[in-house]
């Protein structure tokens, strides 16, 4: 295992009815006057959004609003919400919603007080010094960012999207109310629990050697998954299976199942190219490019690939041929994902082929190499892709 250091400061309160303690929590942590950030209109229609102003009231706390966040979330609105900040001398960004609203809210919360624009933050490296704290009511388990130093933005001109991550993002509590879950549709809920899948996998296929308490909190968080997903799927008013996703969402991704081991990240980057041209939804283009990318680097250590086939999926070993297990693994892994309703190919997820050059030339590698697992070139991806166009199953 390799030295390491765990940061994750995010307050979480989780259950039943627990949005009616935002005003209480925003108090605590010091915010007087608040943006409430939204998206489209479920927090609407919902009536959440009336109880969580209700909190604010309650405790005295003024606010002003701000919702149409789309997903894959726009600079443009984040300008939109960094010069209503400064008008309103807001001083506490208050998230409703999943993690479009709440990447759009931390870039919001980094533009505020830079004098520059936030996008230099964004794809660059460069460091965050100072950020307005933010607070969410997660209403999608899905992307992590309730307890991630994480941002994803698209830079509508050119459809670029990047991210940027700082300690200084985390939220300062997270609200978890698996009942908030219920009303998102199907499809949603398997776009969630499969980037919760991949935000494991992602780490789970690693090089460091030596590491079974994170492997086996790995491996715990994805067989929760592959229980609970048809199960909200089925009744979408599963309360406990709703409640074992959401908390497999926030912990697949603070980190604290990739503590002590390296990480790959290279199908969340292809990724992001696709959800960055098509505007598709991240976990669908997440189910399409990650069982290709495992395609793509089993044999670099097949032997992890059968522990993910055996542990997880239930293969049987197969010790005279190690390889067969893995490759039975990655099929386990694409068949869970057309089962519960997610693409898996280019044409299922509306991608095209011809696209890939202009997607690969997005993704920025040059001549450079990316990844932890196995590093890849531009072909390497170019050639990801097109395992992507052919997946079946
Ligand atoms: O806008 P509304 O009307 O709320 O509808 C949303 C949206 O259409 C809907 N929805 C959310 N909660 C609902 C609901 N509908 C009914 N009932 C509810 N309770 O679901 C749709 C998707 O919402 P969105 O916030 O986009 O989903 P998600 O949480 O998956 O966020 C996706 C974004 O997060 C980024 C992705 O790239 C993508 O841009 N990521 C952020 C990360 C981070 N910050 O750490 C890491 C991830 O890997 C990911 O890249
Ligand atoms: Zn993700």
């Amino acid at each position: 295992m390799d030295n390491f250091q765990f940061y994750s400061p995010t307050e979480f309160v989780f259950g039943k009815e627990t949005e009616n303690e935002s005003g209480r929590l925003v108090k605590k942590y010091g915010g007087s006057k608040v943006l409430i950030h939204y998206g489209g209109g479920s927090a609407v229609k919902s009536g959440l959004l009336d109880r969580v102003k209700a909190s604010l009231e309650k405790e005295g706390i003024g606010y002003v609003l701000l919702g149409g966040v789309k997903p894959n979330p726009r600079d443009t609105k984040i300008y939109e919400g960094i010069e209503l900040c400064r008008k309103e001398n807001v001083d506490f960004i208050l998230c409703v919603g999943g993690g479009s609203v709440i990447d759009s809210a931390k870039g919001i919360a980094i533009g505020v007080l830079y004098d520059g624009d936030f996008w230099d933050f964004y794809g660059t490296g460069k460091k965050v010094e100072r950020a307005l704290p933010i607070g969410t009511v997660l209403t999608i388990a899905a992307a992590g960012s309730e307890g991630s130093p994480g941002s994803v933005v698209t830079k509508e001109e050119g459809m670029l999207k990047r991210d940027v991550g700082s300690d200084l993002l985390r939220p300062k509590f997270s609200i978890l109310n698996p009942e908030l879950t219920e009303t998102l549709p199907a499809y949603q809920t398997a776009c969630g629990a499969t980037d919760i899948m991949a935000h494991v996998f992602e780490r789970y296929f690693t090089n460091t050697e030596e590491v079974e308490i994170s492997d086996r909190l790995c491996e715990a968080v994805l067989m929760t998954m592959i229980k609970e997903t048809p199960r909200a799927i089925a009744d979408p008013h599963n309360y406990q299976a709703r409640a074992n996703i959401m908390w497999a969402g926030t912990v697949a991704h603070n980190d604290i199942v990739g503590v002590g081991r390296s990480q790959d990240w290279n199908s969340h980057g292809i990724e992001h190219e696709l959800s960055g041209l098509y505007d598709c939804a991240h976990g669908a283009g997440l189910a399409v490019i990650m069982p290709s990318w495992m395609e793509f680097v089993y044999k670099h250590n097949i032997m992890r690939f059968a522990q993910m086939a055996v542990r997880i999926w239930g293969c049987p070993m197969n010790f005279e041929n190690p390889e067969e297990t893995a490759l039975k693994g990655i099929a386990c892994f694409r068949r869970f994902l057309h089962d519960i309703g997610m693409p898996i190919n280019f044409e299922e997820l509306g991608a095209k082929e011809e696209d890939i050059p202009v997607l690969v030339e997005k993704f920025g590698l040059g001549d450079g190499k990316t990844g932890g697992f196995v590093p890849l070139s531009s072909d390497d991806v170019a050639e990801i892709y097109r395992i992507a166009v052919k997946a079946s199953i």
